[in-house]
């Protein structure tokens, strides 16, 4: 019989080329949630801003961070960049200012020497650690982003119904759609996540309306409003299940999470079912390719 695999972390992106949509706080509210959940949960901060390791690494001064693993020729070790918290499930990989250097943004000064993949390697070392590995990106497509794509297995993309909410999508789904095929072809799009939705103003639900009518199915159930407690809790730095655990607030994270969980529980038996089709008609497996130099 062959052995029991040792369980693997469930690696998520971030993603969106708009700033201030949410994409830093959908990583805070879900490492929230494995927080009180006991669940062992890594962020790569990969957006120079470093909100989250302001946040999760209030006094951080430390010059190393993840610019480290994309240095050409790196072979470094992950496990020294990893920080601990405050939270005694979250550890971060902080960002440092020295990695506007390595943030590469066009694909030929990184795909020669395969910098992309470096960051899948670096989290291969990392993956039987953890139960959720959450990568926060920058609000563009450059080296971070695409290797976050290359090295995840699910991306959520935080979007505002708004207009021009939706704009800049269609780029990211492409860039997704490179990634399966060339880099990574396990990666699946776990879903489009509203964010900071405010439902007193009646032009969000007729956008609202619109994102559902052209995502369909791919946009969660769940709506994360725009709520003065969210913001508190970022003020304060502390992860919402902790800062008022009995609010609304804290029950739509714990809403977003679940609700996470079940997509990644339907993706993972339609998976199954691809790869059990595939093997019957005899056609060969596909196998990523990115992680390997
Ligand atoms: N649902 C929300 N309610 C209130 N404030 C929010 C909410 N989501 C994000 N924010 C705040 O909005 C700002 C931008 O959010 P952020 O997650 O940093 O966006 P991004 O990472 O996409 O640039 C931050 O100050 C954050 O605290
Ligand atoms: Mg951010």
């Amino acid at each position: 019989m062959p052995e029991a695999s040792s369980p693997r972390a469930r690696v998520l992106t971030s993603l969106n080329l708009k700033g201030g949509v949410g994409k830093t706080h959908l990583c805070w509210l879900l490492a929230s949630v494995c927080q009180e959940r006991q669940l062992r949960c890594l962020i790569v901060d990969l957006d120079q801003q470093a909100n989250i390791t302001q946040s999760f690494l209030p006094d951080h001064v430390d010059p190393t961070g993840v610019e480290m693993i994309f240095e050409p020729g790196a072979d470094i070790d992950p496990q020294v960049l990893v920080r601990r918290t405050a939270y005694d499930h979250v550890d971060v990989i902080p960002v440092t200012g020295h990695f506007a250097r390595y943030d590469l943004s066009h694909p030929e000064h990184w795909e020669k020497q395969r910098l992309h993949a470096a960051l899948a390697d670096a989290l291969s070392m990392l993956v039987t650690e953890y139960d959720y590995i959450l990568l926060d990106c920058p609000p563009r497509i450059s080296l971070a982003s695409y290797a976050a794509l290359c090295a995840s297995d699910y991306v959520l993309i935080p979007l505002e119904a708004a207009d021009w909410g939706a704009r800049g999508t269609a780029t990211v789904r492409a860039v997704i759609e490179r990634v399966q095929q060339r880099d990574n072809p396990q990666l699946q799009l776990l879903g489009y996540v509203v964010s900071k939705f405010k439902r007193q103003r009646l032009f969000q639900g007729s956008y609202l309306r619109q994102i559902r009518d052209s995502f369909g199915e791919h946009v969660f159930d769940t709506l994360i409003p725009d709520s003065a407690q969210f913001e508190r809790s970022v003020d304060d730095a502390i992860p919402i299940t902790l800062h008022s655990p009995s609010s609304h607030a804290a029950r739509i994270a714990r809403r977003l999470f679940d609700e996470c969980e079940s997509r990644i529980g339907r993706a993972q038996e339609e998976h199954v079912g691809v790869r059990r089709r595939r093997r019957q008609s005899g056609a060969p497996a596909v196998r990523p390719t990115v992680a390997r130099r």
